[in-house]
């Protein structure tokens, strides 16, 4: 019998649920507003969860700045292993002024490298796209703005990031600094491979981004990409340097679709689109491997944003990013697209409705209704819409009670 309750139990049977399969996540607050976004991000998968009909087992970890301020160390040993023994990762930030002193022995950031390079994580997809309600909260005009649909794929366990050597040194002439942008030919196979299958699956247009003028692993990684082409003769793809593709980012955001690059380039790009989105508290991203589990790809999924500091504690922070990473957990590890569609509508909805967060809510923008919410209440007209249960009346009348409401109820 007991036996029979454990093989249940491993198939993701839960007692009194029949075959309610169950996933296992673990979950890692970090730091800032990581903890605050990771809540709101797992009260949404929470929901979604019981709206479908399957479990959510979640284990949390302290990691980064929070882990070296407890432990001395920014991710323990084991941590890796209980990362890769569950399905997916889900985490929201870490870094931070406190642990920022560039003399530091430990940083809460070698605590990212440690996963994506530990679970071999090497490509970070970071979707693009422009929510219409929002066209008025980006700072470009709206004509530009239209038809935005990009997915950038960050090379995320190579590069610039990972080099070695990577030290300051001393000289009798003075300090000196190297870091090493190192790439072997399947580092980038693998990566720009996956780009062409992505761009497949869309609009078939791949743009690999490099600086082949000047640099040698550039030029590699061009040849790598005309070699991996012709496995893909449904795919237009063309070659653009960085610095053009990050002007043209701006001026014509719409002509792209996928877009593949190194490690540094992916990170500094991904944040200049996410100001086609109207704010950095948009952007998801997932970091995925070669490796699956029974469900899906096994994967890490964190917002592009850092931990804002300066916003922490306050209840002022975007969840979007951590709630469309979670849809992005539920689509790309778990098989969950239904869950994870149902996310992403319901995110949209609340946009309608015209609730913001701060950093959504430019002055001046739109001529409609618009109600600035903070991050738990913005996370609640994400759930209401989620199980069908939104009160337009009731949140308005909530939210001009708490005093976020903007001023004179027109956004202005
Ligand atoms: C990101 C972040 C990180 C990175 C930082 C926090 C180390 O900017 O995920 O884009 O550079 O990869
Ligand atoms: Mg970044």
């Amino acid at each position: 019998m007991e036996h029979d309750r454990v093989a249940a139990l491993r198939a993701g049977e839960v007692p009194g649920h029949g075959r309610r399969p169950t996933y296992r996540l673990v979950a890692i607050p970090g730091d800032g507003i990581g903890p605050e976004v990771i809540a709101a991000g797992r009260r949404v998968l929470d929901a979604a969860a019981s709206r479908f009909g399957f479990g959510l087992a979640w284990h949390e970890l302290v990691v980064g700045g929070a882990a070296i301020d407890a432990y001395g160390v920014p991710i323990r040993d084991g941590d890796l292993d209980a990362c890769r023994e569950a399905d997916a990762v889900y985490l929201g930030a870490v870094g931070g002024p406190r642990w920022d002193d560039p003399n530091a022995a430990v940083r809460p950031e070698q605590a990212l490298f440690a996963l994506r390079g530990g679970l071999e994580l090497f490509a970070n997809l970071r979707p693009v796209t422009v929510e219409p309600a929002l066209v008025d909260a980006s700072t470009l005009r709206p004509e530009v703005l239209h038809g935005v649909d990009v997915l950038i794929v960050r090379e995320l366990t190579g590069g610039l990031y990972f080099g070695r050597p990577s030290e300051e040194r001393q000289t009798p002439e003075g300090r000196v600094a190297v870091d090493t942008l190192w790439y072997t030919e399947q580092e980038i196979r693998r990566v720009v491979r996956l780009a062409f299958e992505l761009a497949r699956g869309r609009r078939k247009r791949l743009t690999s981004v490099d600086k082949a003028n000047v640099l040698a692993s550039s030029r590699l990684w061009r040849k790598v990409v005309d070699e991996v082409a012709p496995e893909f003769p449904d795919v237009a793809f063309e070659h653009r340097l960085v610095d053009a593709t990050a002007m043209l980012l701006i001026r014509e955001p719409a002509a792209f679709d996928v877009v593949v690059t190194e490690n540094l380039f992916g990170d500094i790009l991904s944040d200049e689109a996410a100001m086609l989105t109207g704010s950095l508290g948009m952007l998801p991203s997932a970091s995925v491997g070669s490796r699956r589990t029974a469900h899906g790809l096994h994967g890490l999924y964190e917002p592009i944003h850092g931990s804002a500091p300066g916003i922490a504690g306050q209840d002022r922070a975007n969840p979007i990013a951590a709630i469309l990473s979670g849809a992005m957990l539920l689509r790309w590890s778990l098989g969950r697209g239904d869950a994870a569609e149902a996310i992403e509508s319901a995110v949209r909805a609340a946009l309608r409705d015209g609730f913001r967060t701060p950093d959504l809510a430019r002055v001046g923008a739109g001529e409609r209704d618009l109600r600035v919410l903070g991050t738990r209440a913005f996370t609640d007209a994400v759930v209401a819409r989620l199980d069908g249960a939104a009160d337009h009346e009731k949140e308005m009348a909530m939210a001009s009670a708490a005093g976020l409401a903007a001023s004179g109820g027109s956004g202005r």
